[in-house]
């Protein structure tokens, strides 16, 4: 069942109608998401359109509020599981009968690695069925241009840091890995077949932070995983002290290290790899996406204290299954292909992270 939310139905005056038919449409699937609603943001702000579907699985419609008090205007949004073609297809067709839609955002997907493991079916399900049903629908509505959702798990661990997009792909340390592999395969194949693909495939690493705003960032549902929301809600009294996962890692303070990227310059580059595209005819290229620098877990608490004069509260542990050493990306080909390179600090988003959980209350 497709709910569209769609202000060119609410009677806007007609100039109003003209221009924003001009903007280039994006489609943004899971944008309402952490990464998503950043992405609409930025999207907004460079001229873009951007079509917010959402199944609302893991994200509230919260975040199209917080959109809204950002941009100025509400997001189009249509409520749409990604894994159902019908509900994919009605949606592309509303959309198509006001505008041409330019490209497309995939962001739709599950990103707990901990339950994948558990519940592997359910990921391939999502992740990999809403990426095969997407690029069918694609085909039917000559859309060519897409970005991918992927991430730095596609390299394990990697023999040599920083990491560029020419090192191999190792065995996934989790079925989410997996499914971020095979999806890229699959695009890749596409893109090798008949069908027109533009894409390109976007290796994140450790997206962190929040708007400066606060009006939108991370909502975990239920106990996070991920170091940053785990620190911050521990830091409000939320949770129990942080435990730093081992601290016996051959790094120079015995943690591990990873490449914390700011979620705003994460959109920007969602932005600039659109612009890229559409420069382009049937390319298919993976691009890293991260600062450039690895900081242990370490000296990310370190930091968040300096910053945001608070006592982050932790307790040494032992180490996570499946946690590599460490990893920080080359983004050289990012910035030349794209123009694109981070703006912001390692500070600038630990002292975003703890404005967005003031905001949402401690
Ligand atoms: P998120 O869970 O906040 O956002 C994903 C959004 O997709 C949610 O709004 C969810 O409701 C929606 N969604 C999920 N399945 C759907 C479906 N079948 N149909 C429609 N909507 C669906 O996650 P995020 O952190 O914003 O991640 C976005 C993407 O980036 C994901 O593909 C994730 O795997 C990838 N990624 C995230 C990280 C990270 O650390 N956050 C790192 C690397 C890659
Ligand atoms: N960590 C702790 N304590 C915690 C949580 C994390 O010490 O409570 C440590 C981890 O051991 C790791 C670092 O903090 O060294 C970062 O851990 P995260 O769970 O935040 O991130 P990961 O690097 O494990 O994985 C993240 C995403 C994956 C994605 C990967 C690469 O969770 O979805 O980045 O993009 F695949």
């Amino acid at each position: 069942m497709v709910h569209p939310t769609n202000p060119l139905a609410k009677g806007s005056a007609p100039n109003a109608i003209f221009d924003l038919m001009k903007k280039p449409c994006v489609v943004v699937t899971g944008g309402a998401g952490y990464i998503g609603s950043h992405t609409v943001v930025e999207l907004s702000l460079a001229g873009f359109h951007p079509v917010i579907l959402d199944n609302f699985s893991n994200s509230n419609r919260s975040a199209l509020d917080g959109i809204e008090r950002i941009i100025g205007s509400r997001p189009e949004s249509m409520q749409v599981d990604c894994r159902s073609h019908q509900e994919l297809s009605a949606a592309f067709d509303s959309i198509a009968e006001q505008h041409t839609i330019s490209g497309v955002i995939h962001f739709a997907a599950f990103k707990a690695v901990g339950e994948s493991t558990k519940l592997p079916l359910k990921y391939y399900d999502n992740n990999v069925g809403s990426t095969s049903t997407l690029l069918q629908t694609m085909a039917e509505f000559d859309v060519e241009n897409l970005v991918f959702s992927s991430s730095c798990t596609v390299y394990g661990q990697p023999e040599v840091i920083p990491v560029d997009e020419g090192a191999p792909i190792l065995e996934a340390e989790s079925p989410y890995g997996y499914t971020k592999q095979a999806c890229e395969r699959i695009i890749r194949d596409v893109h090798a077949s008949d069908q027109p693909l533009n894409a390109a495939l976007l290796r994140y690493f450790n997206p962190i932070g929040a708007h400066p705003s606060s009006h939108i960032g991370e909502l975990p549902l239920g106990h996070p995983n991920n170091l940053i929301p785990f620190l911050t809600q521990a830091t409000a009294g939320l949770r129990d002290p942080l435990t730093v996962f081992g601290d016996d890692y051959p790094t120079d303070d015995g943690t591990c290290v990873r490449d914390y990227i700011h979620v705003v310059d994460l959109a920007k580059a969602h932005v600039a790899a659109l612009q890229w595209l559409d420069a382009r005819s049937l390319a298919c290229e993976s691009f890293n996406l991260g600062t450039g620098h690895g900081n242990s877990v370490l000296e990310v608490i370190h930091s968040f204290q300096r910053v945001n004069g608070v006592d982050v509260p932790h307790v040494m542990g032992p180490r996570r299954e499946g946690d590599i050493t460490a990893i920080y990306a080359d983004p050289a080909k990012a910035r030349s292909a794209f123009g694109w390179s981070c703006e912001h600090s390692l500070d600038d988003a630990l002292r975003d992270a703890w404005n967005w959980q003031l905001a949402l209350g401690t």
